[in-house]
């Protein structure tokens, strides 16, 4: 399996795969084409045999010179606990590294248990909100009226 940057034609096959590697939610509208387009070095495919089988999109944060941002992760459901969300992660971390950056967020719904045992797993913190959820600390309305989010943070060095 190999590792790569993202370019602008993955936004193409990517997309119509994206709800299906989320169970059915509707996410692909999250994911528009500019993150194809405008952040292809901190973005990464994981392919096996040419074959699409896992993706990051993260990001540089514009206004705090300390901290990268990871918007999305997501691996076929047929190739998933085999390390190659780890490997994403660790291919963003290094990118990040290079341009000086030691703090690493990202956030996700309470209803995703299993990016909240992920990123657990991945040496990410849960920051404080202002409620629980099945013993999970949350921030209320993050997103807008219903949108709870768990948000994680990860220094890197
Ligand atoms: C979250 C996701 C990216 C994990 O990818 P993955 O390739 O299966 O993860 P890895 O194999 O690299 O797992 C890394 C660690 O997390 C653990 N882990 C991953 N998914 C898990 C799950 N569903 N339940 C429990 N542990 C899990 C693994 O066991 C592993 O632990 P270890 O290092 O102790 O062995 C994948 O489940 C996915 O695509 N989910 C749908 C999209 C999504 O929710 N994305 C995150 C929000 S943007």
């Amino acid at each position: 399996m190999e590792i790569r940057n993202v370019k602008s034609s993955d936004y193409y096959i990517i997309s119509p795969l994206i709800n299906e590697w989320w169970d059915g939610r509707e996410m692909s509208n999250k994911l528009p084409k500019l993150f194809f387009d405008y952040f292809n070095n901190t973005s990464f495919i994981a392919e096996k045999d040419g074959e699409i089988v896992g993706f990051l999109i993260g990001f540089l944060s514009q206004s705090d010179t300390n901290v990268a941002y990871i918007h999305f992760v997501s691996v076929n459901p047929e190739f998933r606990k085999k390390q190659i969300g780890r490997r994403l992660y660790n291919a963003f971390f290094n990118s990040i590294k290079k341009n000086n950056r030691n703090v690493v967020r990202a956030v996700t719904s309470p209803v995703n248990k299993a990016s909240i045992v992920y990123h657990t797993k991945m040496g990410f913190n849960i920051e404080k909100g202002d409620i629980e959820i099945d013993g999970v600390s949350v921030f209320s309305d993050y997103d807008g009226i219903n949108q709870d989010r768990v948000l994680f943070v990860k220094k890197t060095n």
